[in-house]
């Protein structure tokens, strides 16, 4: 098949717009400053840039550098790299990013309904809480809940699941087109965002605190996964997606430099969103708060609810803020799409449009589950309801540990198996900057050495602290008590899913054989 066939990018910009929105999504408008309040705000900036600098950036080139040297998806990437067991890294890297989807498009749906909220009935004093104790607490709260303990929000993930499969159905040329309104619409709005936050009397004092850092808390660990998880998460690696976009640029392009621009655009971007959350928190004098999805759909609302200007300012901001989260989710979001549907493409030779209604289709059935509207518990107040509880523990091992673990292992692959000299040597051939040997030292000892590290102290705490869940899981009231052991039952069904999953494509059919030298010699 030529390369041609598979389609191209129009221009660099149109690329550097598609992996930039990949990158910016809910990881960094919300679950940013969630993390960065969580590790005491400017403590999370030195681990974090670290992890920017020594994990991020090298590799974003090793994922666009793969995608660049093959011309191919990630699992037939890594086929051709170090054989069927690359391959089976591949596939599992998009299965693990699948379950990641499958979530983050129900957040979106929320986000949807939230947005329908932001039209007028999420700002409304009372608000009926029927089968939650929560009607004192403040609206978004009561409407959000209220919202999850029904059955619409099935119908606003089926709208995204649509609205995804309508993007990617004709591969590069309609997301470029999707991101090149979506993207420079982000960036205006976040602005918009941010204006009002730090002009609101005593909003700056959110600024310090992003800002002001602390040593101390770099001796603990968990600083550190966290900021290692959330570089993967917020730069879309480990989620076999970068090497499916890279693939479709034409040979001469430059990846270093092009890891680099995606990769302080994106970082950027969730800078300057921390300041906006932050600044209007304070202004409010309100407690962030460590989780992510209460910052988005109640605190922040909640911040959004008391600004000046009564209701049109109020209706406005919120649209502009519900909206945000929606582009930047989606851009986001057509990138899995279209990384596991080339993928499909790429093996299988299936039709695009068949690849992806199966693609979404399944998905809305996985997504679904994250809806279940059974409230957990009447009684305790943050426990959500069944869907809420399944995607925390789901989010769990797919967010903390898959993204890592796939970042292991290519590394590994390419730093050990096949050889990361002949990779930097491939990007270095089109690059301005050129990598020198630190670079292989950084892919083979320190990159792997570290996450190693994380993932070891990690699987410890899993031991000593009890596995993640079994603290809240127990919450089920009458007649839902068996899923106490949810926490095992979502481990158990992660790993063999996705395990199955990516031998079975693994072993299903093959790949054409490669003519002698192709690699080496670059196709174009
Ligand atoms: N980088 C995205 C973000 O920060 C994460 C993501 C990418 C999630 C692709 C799903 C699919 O939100």
């Amino acid at each position: 098949m030529s390369t041609n066939s598979r389609g191209q990018w129009s221009s660099r910009v149109g690329f550097i717009l598609a992996a930039s929105g990949s990158a910016i999504g809910l990881g960094n408008i919300v679950f940013f400053s969630a993390n960065a309040y969580k590790f005491g705000g400017g403590a999370f900036y030195l681990p974090y840039f670290i992890a920017l600098f020594v994990i991020g950036i090298p590799v974003m080139i090793l994922e666009f550098g793969l995608g660049h040297f093959t011309r191919r998806a990630f699992p037939e990437s890594l086929h051709r790299l170090a054989g069927k067991k690359g391959e089976f890294v591949g596939w599992w890297a998009l299965m693990n990013s699948s379950f990641i989807t499958l979530y983050y498009i129900t957040i979106l749906g929320w986000v949807v309904g939230m947005l329908v909220g932001a039209l007028g009935g999420l700002w409304k004093d009372a608000f009926p809480t029927p089968n939650f104790a929560v009607d004192s607490l403040p609206n978004p709260y009561g409407y959000f809940f209220h919202m999850l303990s029904t059955w619409r929000p099935l119908l606003f993930v089926a709208l995204v699941w649509f609205l995804n499969g309508v993007i990617v159905r004709k591969g590069v040329a309609t997301i470029e087109a999707a991101v090149k309104v979506f993207v420079p619409l982000m960036w205006l709005f976040m602005i918009v965002l941010i204006v009002r936050g730090v002009t609101l009397p005593g909003g700056v004092h959110g600024v310090w605190l992003l800002f002001t850092p602390d040593f101390d808390v770099m001796k603990n660990p968990a600083v550190w996964q966290g900021a290692f998880s959330q570089i993967f998460f917020t730069l879309t690696l480990g989620f076999g997606v970068m090497t499916a976009y890279a693939s479709y640029l034409p040979k001469n392009s430059d990846q270093t430099n092009n890891a680099i621009l995606t990769s302080l655009m994106n970082c950027g971007f969730e800078y300057i969103a921390g300041l906006a959350v932050f600044s209007i928190l304070f202004a409010f004098a309100m407690v962030p708060q460590a989780s992510t999805l209460a910052m988005m759909f109640f605190i922040v609302p909640k911040g959004i609810a008391q600004l000046p200007g009564g209701s049109p300012a109020v209706i406005g901001f919120g649209i502009v803020f519900f909206v945000l989260l929606l582009l930047a989710g989606l851009s986001s979001s057509v990138s899995l799409v279209e990384g596991l549907t080339c993928s499909l493409i790429d093996k299988f030779r299936v039709p695009r449009m068949r690849a992806i209604t199966i693609f979404c289709v399944l998905g809305f059935l996985g997504s679904s589950l994250f809806t279940l509207p059974y409230v957990v518990n009447p009684g305790i107040q943050n426990d959500g309801t069944l869907g809420l509880t399944l995607l925390d523990l789901t989010d769990h091992w797919a967010f903390s540990y898959g993204l890592l673990i796939v970042g292991l292992l290519e590394t590994l692959l390419i730093g050990w198996v096949y050889g990361v000299r002949r990779i930097r040597d491939d990007v270095n051939a089109y690059s301005r900057l050129r990598l020198g040997a630190w670079y292989d030292v950084l892919v083979r000892f320190v990159i792997p050495g570290l996450i190693l590290f994380i993932l070891i102290y990690a699987v410890v705490g899993e031991f000593t602290g009890g596995l993640y869940g079994t603290s809240f899981a127990p919450n089920f009231a009458e007649g839902w008590r068996w899923m106490a052991g949810s926490p095992w039952v979502v481990l158990f069904l992660w790993l063999a899913v996705s395990v199955g999953l990516a031998a079975l494509f693994t072993h299903l059919g093959g790949y054409p054989p490669h003519r002698p030298g192709e690699l080496e010699g670059g196709e174009s």
